[in-house]
């Protein structure tokens, strides 16, 4: 396993109280998509499964409905303070079947293997994506699946007509991500990773969210998305001190959505699962 990935990579997003509030907008627009592909990758009731960067713990939650009570459901992060969050989450509704332990991927070890071993947004964080697939099979029983949900973020996503507002936020999202995440086009080199971990060639999907300005959801997600990494964006130089107006940038952003008639286009969610 490469020494590079199991350094501690400096996660962008860091985990403040902002952060964890994102992670959970975001998990509702992304649940159908997540979901999907489980079904895909062959969950049913009983299984063992294994959620590898688990964050405020959304993907586990979903894994743990439908393994149901009969499976059992195990997740994981290097951050503490994020598992908490997760861990009070999973108690209030009241998962019997689901546990968060502190851990990373690269040295997390469990008395047995697991049916599906699954992540979400993971891959892009990681200095080495196929040190950690590598990891991440080795936790897998022989013809179990594995499971990533990962986004593209090369390309623009565009509004037509345009809003030159939208354009901006997603620019600077762009750059942000493309010079902090080591690996930010892992979602596009997905087969390429799968095949360097010495994985069978994986199963893909692609589903990209389209909107005009009926769901508000989207403009929070974007600008909270914005907003946690302000910081990075200071470090490069592109955006001083405060950002103006960051309090009603949603707001803004989809007014002059509703106003141009525009309809947007967001990142691609790319989806990958094989058989072990
Ligand atoms: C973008 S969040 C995604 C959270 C969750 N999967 C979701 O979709 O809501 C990524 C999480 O993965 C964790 N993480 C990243 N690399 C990891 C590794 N190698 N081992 C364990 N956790 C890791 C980070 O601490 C962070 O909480």
């Amino acid at each position: 396993m490469s020494e590079a990935n199991q350094r501690e990579v400096s996660y962008v997003f860091g985990h403040s109280e902002a952060e964890i509030s994102r992670l959970q907008t975001q998990a509702t627009i992304l649940r159908p998509i997540t979901e999907r592909l489980l079904h895909r990758a062959g969950i049913r009731p009983g299984m063992r499964v294994l959620d590898l960067g688990s964050g405020a713990g959304d993907v586990a939650m979903l894994a743990a409905q439908l393994v149901g009570p009969s499976g059992c459901v195990i997740g994981i992060d290097r951050n503490s303070q994020v598992l908490s969050i997760a861990n009070a989450r999973a108690e209030r509704a009241g998962f019997k079947h689901l546990s968060f332990h502190e851990a990373s991927v690269e040295t997390f070890v469990d008395d047995a293997r697991f049916d599906l071993v699954i992540g979400r947004y993971v891959l892009i964080h990681q200095s080495d994506p196929v040190a950690f697939l590598r990891a991440a099979a080795r936790l897998v029983k022989p013809r179990g699946s594995m499971a990533f949900h990962e986004l593209r973020l090369r390309d623009a996503c565009r509004s037509v007509p345009n809003v030159p507002l939208w354009e901006m936020i997603d620019r600077l999202l762009r750059l942000a991500f493309s010079s902090a995440a080591p690996h930010y086009d892992a979602g596009d080199r997905l087969v390429e990773h799968f095949s360097h971990a010495g994985l069978p060639e994986p199963n893909l999907f692609c589903e990209t969210h389209v909107f005009g300005a009926a769901d508000a959801t989207y403009y929070a997600w974007a600008v909270d998305t914005l907003r946690v990494l302000l910081p990075q964006l200071q470090r490069l130089g592109i955006v001083a001190g405060e950002f103006m107006g960051i309090e009603t940038l949603a707001t803004r952003v989809r007014d002059a959505v509703r106003q141009a008639h525009s309809q947007v286009t967001f990142a691609p969610q790319i989806c990958a699962w094989t058989r072990t």
